[in-house]
């Protein structure tokens, strides 16, 4: 078959080729003009995109048969299984056996669903792909479950649970890790995270007052460390049900004039969760009354279990108030972190996470961005839930205007259309336009109906794990 060219397809639509340019752009397939020619799939999911948004439903209906006739084999089997067991039966949920990893076009086939649907929800995950990409599995089952399909993988190998692009390990290069510090309310998490900056104050900046920008960066010995400011549990619940892993460490703070309280139990609860290795800080040691040795025994009956009593976590004895055992926490930060041996690709579209947000009178929305992969730059066109935008300005933790932020930067941003929510993934596209374009999806995905409470409620279910 010959392949069609822009011009002759945007025809068969009715449309311009500059519009049909620039849906393909929006797909992330690059096409270099109107005489450039289309793949055969890609003019079909174009023609798809096209005719839903232009409203017409009678060629959907014949691709949505064709995807179906070659989802048969599969649906066919099933429907037997299920028949045999049930009249009923072929309304419930179909299980269909998938490899670990499949392509966008194969997945829709086997389910039966258009890939532009399957493509504009992984948009919706902070994942841009096209139609030849390959997924892994456990994105191909959250995009299954929400057109109520079950899918099991075929091979067991692929362990990862990751919406994420996954880098050629050539790729990548060592980052800074990311530590959070949590515990009960008073025990002096602030105060921790103030000696921490005071310590390293003189090495950092000479006029001495760091800016607040929701996270702080520290150098020891040569080796940068990024604090998140105390994000709180329920922003830190919910980036982790954004299925943004923010933490590489969590420091659990408890005082050792008070215990092991409530909230301490829940901060743990909730590293584990994310499976953060955790570094004990036991707090106040100043106090007459500190007691580290009973925060030991408390802490080990929820598995963390003091080295020198034969377990895997670090402790370490401080006081935020007197400065005491701040270097050697520093010091258990980096040996942790070297354990982990982190690492991000610096040389590609970034990637983040918006850790606090807020409306500046003067110069708008700005928000607090963790980038965890790739380069943030000036002028990148970027988009974070529905907020949109350029890239106008860039501040490091110390308020200095910087041109770019690489993976493990905290960085305030400026350029957004809207406040955006803490916990929300910040990427950065192609163009201001295409940042647009997928915000005005989001919207529109948040308007029908269909996909508004019942989604919401099975995503919680469908993150709950992580
Ligand atoms: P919330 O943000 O309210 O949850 O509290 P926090 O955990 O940030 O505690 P914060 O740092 O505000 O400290 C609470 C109180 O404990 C303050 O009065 C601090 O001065 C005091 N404090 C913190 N660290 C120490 C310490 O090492 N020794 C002593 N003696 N007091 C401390
Ligand atoms: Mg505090």
């Amino acid at each position: 078959m010959t392949k069609l060219r822009v011009y002759e397809l945007a025809k068969e639509l009715g449309i311009s080729s500059k519009k049909l340019i620039e849906t393909l752009e929006d797909l992330d397939v690059v096409v270099k003009n109107h005489m450039s020619t289309i793949d055969d799939d890609i003019a079909k999911l174009v023609t798809e995109l096209i005719e839903e948004e232009s409203g017409k439903s009678n060629k959907k209906k014949a691709a949505q048969a064709s995807d179906d006739k070659k989802a048969e084999p599969a649906d066919k089997e099933e429907k037997k299984v299920l028949t045999a067991k049930n009249e009923k039966a072929e309304d419930k949920q179909k299980t269909i056996t998938v490899p670990s990893k499949i392509s966008v076009k194969d997945l829709g086939a086997l389910l039966g669903i258009e890939p532009v649907k399957i493509i504009k929800r992984l948009m919706n995950y902070g994942l841009m792909v096209n139609i030849n990409a390959e997924i892994d599995f456990e994105s191909a089952k959250k995009i299954a479950n929400e057109f109520d399909v079950d899918i099991v993988e075929e091979k067991q190998d692929n362990e990862e649970f990751m919406l994420e692009e996954v880098d050629d390990p050539k790729d990548l290069k060592p980052r800074p890790p990311v530590v959070t510090v949590m515990g009960h309310v008073d025990h002096g998490k602030t105060s921790l995270l103030d000696a921490i900056r005071q310590t390293n104050v003189t090495q950092q900046e000479a006029g001495g007052i760091t800016q607040h920008i929701g996270a702080s960066e520290v150098e020891v010995n040569g080796k940068k460390i990024v604090f998140l400011d105390t994000p709180g549990h329920e922003a830190f619940t919910a980036m982790r049900a954004r299925g943004a892993k923010v933490t590489d460490i969590a420091i659990l703070v408890v005082a050792a004039d008070d215990g092991v309280m409530p909230q301490t139990v829940e901060a743990l609860n909730h590293a584990k969760a994310a499976d953060i290795p955790i570094i004990v800080a036991i707090n106040k040691i100043d106090k007459p009354n500190a007691n580290p040795e009973r925060i030991k025994q408390q802490l080990s009956d929820y598995g963390l279990i003091p080295e020198e009593w034969g377990g895997d976590t670090i402790f370490v004895n401080v006081s935020a108030k007197a400065r005491i055992g701040i270097e050697q926490l520093l010091e258990m930060i980096l040996l942790v972190a070297e354990m982990q041996e982190l690492k991000a690709n610096y040389n590609c579209r970034a990637r983040g996470v918006i850790i606090e947000a807020k409306l500046d009178k003067g110069r708008g929305p700005i928000a607090t961005v963790l980038v965890q992969r790739g380069t943030l730059k000036l002028g990148d066109g970027i988009v974070a839930g529905t907020a949109y935008g350029k890239v106008r300005a860039l501040f490091d933790s110390h308020g200095k205007r910087i041109k770019s932020a690489g993976p493990s930067t905290p960085v305030e941003v400026l350029g957004l259309s809207e406040v955006p929510t803490a916990g929300d993934i910040l990427l950065a596209v192609s163009s201001e336009k295409e940042a647009k374009s997928i915000s005005d999806e989001r919207k529109n995905l948040q308007k029908e109906p269909e996909y508004d409470t019942p989604q919401r409620i099975s995503l919680d279910k469908l993150f709950e794990k992580m």
